[in-house]
């Protein structure tokens, strides 16, 4: 079965705005499903106010808000208390390292990488300093972007406490293998795991059990949702982490990890994400009794197809291409490709071969995009960095031609 593009693209109204215009930024923050704005809308109109107490709006603002929360759970095959709602992955990443760097101390050791987004990666380099821990770096190959995973084994031992990496690097594209590397970590070591997933996510919801990590994390404006972050932080070490909660709601999960005030209206519209998926599964597959999570695993396996598509054309002319480098894997035959497509020109900076492709109505972008670490690391300036075509299962294949004619007399 295909998916069916059509279809997908009637749920988002900001893909018809301009039909001259091919929007390649995904990754930066995707549009937003007409099914969250929805949400938002009836939260907005109806319930907006103090919500959770005895009076009718406020008690419906109150079961909005528990409602994504419950489905949210479910699509990550998690208990609710595992989930905490925040502002931005960022912000969770900068919050929960307080929480679990408060446990480390000298001889205590941690892996982070070089492919990651700063956010999976300052916030536990800045608490391991603070508190005498050792940092160690898993390195990417230098000419490829990719990380292997016999480059992290010299690195694990008992002293390792935790490894940060990424499901899939926003610049390198290429799905890191997380159960797998969680299972070879946990088989050598006591270590506990961390994945930030904000770059993966817009592509396929994972099973958190199935994985084993211990925490992941990604962020739902790029997944056709509100401006929010899921972060999910494993039962069995929640008791040994210190609340970061007002110390009269600490106990509370979903408050230990979130020391703002939630943002009652965007946490409620992330549910609308999880209908836009439910009414995508009922399309193709008909009315089911699946699991949530199942369901979504459905739906992965036909936007996989779609987006290999979509991404093998435009990665076949780059790879071919003598004036540029792309980074990460330049095939998507081994389906672990998001169609997150970055690369360097020769000849002529990224921004000048950007503003080209802007001019021509592809609305891409350049720069470090935040994984400043790894642009460096690929001998790339930090600040023209890379070129980043960004594509997800909404895009079609004439945003893919248009790119391609764009590329070719840009280049
Ligand atoms: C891979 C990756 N991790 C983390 C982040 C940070 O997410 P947020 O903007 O929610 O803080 C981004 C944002 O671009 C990202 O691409």
């Amino acid at each position: 079965m295909k998916l069916d593009i059509d279809f997908v693209r009637t749920q988002f109204n900001q893909l018809h705005d301009d039909p001259d215009f091919v929007f390649a930024s995904n990754a930066g923050g995707s549009y937003v499903s007409n099914q969250v704005n929805r949400v938002l809308e009836h939260y907005n109109h109806h319930t907006r106010g103090q919500p959770y107490s005895r009076y009718a709006s406020s008690a419906l603002a109150g079961e909005a808000m528990d409602r994504a929360r419950q489905s949210w759970a479910q699509a990550l095959n998690i208990d609710p208390s595992e989930l905490t709602i925040g502002p931005s992955t960022s912000m969770n990443t900068y919050v929960i390292a307080q929480a679990i760097g408060e446990l480390w101390k000298p001889g205590d050791e941690i892996i982070v990488t070089n492919q990651d987004h700063e956010a999976n990666s300052g916030v536990w380099r800045r608490k391991a300093h603070e508190k005498g821990a050792t940092i160690r770096q898993w390195e990417v190959e230098p000419d490829t972007g990719l990380l292997q995973i016999e480059s992290l084994l010299p690195l694990l031992c008992d002293k390792t406490r935790w490894v940060f990496f990424t499901h899939c690097s926003n610049i390198v594209g290429t799905v890191n293998p997380v159960g797998e590397i969680t299972r070879t970590i946990k088989t050598g070591s006591d270590a506990r795991v961390f994945i930030d997933a904000v770059a993966y996510a817009p592509h396929h919801i994972s099973d958190l059990k199935a994985l084993g990590v211990d925490g992941y994390a990604f962020s739902l404006y790029k997944v056709f949702g509100p401006h929010q972050s899921l972060l999910y932080i494993n039962a069995d070490i929640h008791g040994d982490l210190t609340s970061q909660a007002h110390y009269f709601n600490s106990g509370d999960p979903a408050k230990d990890f979130n020391p703002a005030g939630p943002q009652h209206a965007q946490v409620a519209a992330c549910a609308g994400v999880l209908d836009y998926f439910d009414d995508l599964h009922e399309h193709h597959f008909g009315v089911s009794e699946m699991s949530r999570n199942a369901r979504l695993q459905d739906i992965h396996a036909l936007i996989l197809r779609h987006e290999n598509a979509l991404a093998t054309p435009i990665l076949d002319y780059l790879q071919h291409h003598p004036g540029l480098r792309v980074i990460g894997k330049s095939h998507t035959g081994d389906n672990d490709r998001a169609p997150t497509i970055a690369f360097k020109p020769r000849g002529q900076s990224s921004q000048a071969l950007t503003h080209k492709l802007q001019d021509a109505g592809i609305g891409t972008e350049n720069g470090n995009f935040y994984a400043h670490r790894l642009i460096g690391d690929l001998g790339i300036d930090s600040d023209d960095g890379v070129v980043r075509l960004s594509l997800v299962h909404y895009s079609n294949q004439q945003d893919v031609t248009r790119i391609l004619a764009a590329l070719d007399s840009a280049l």
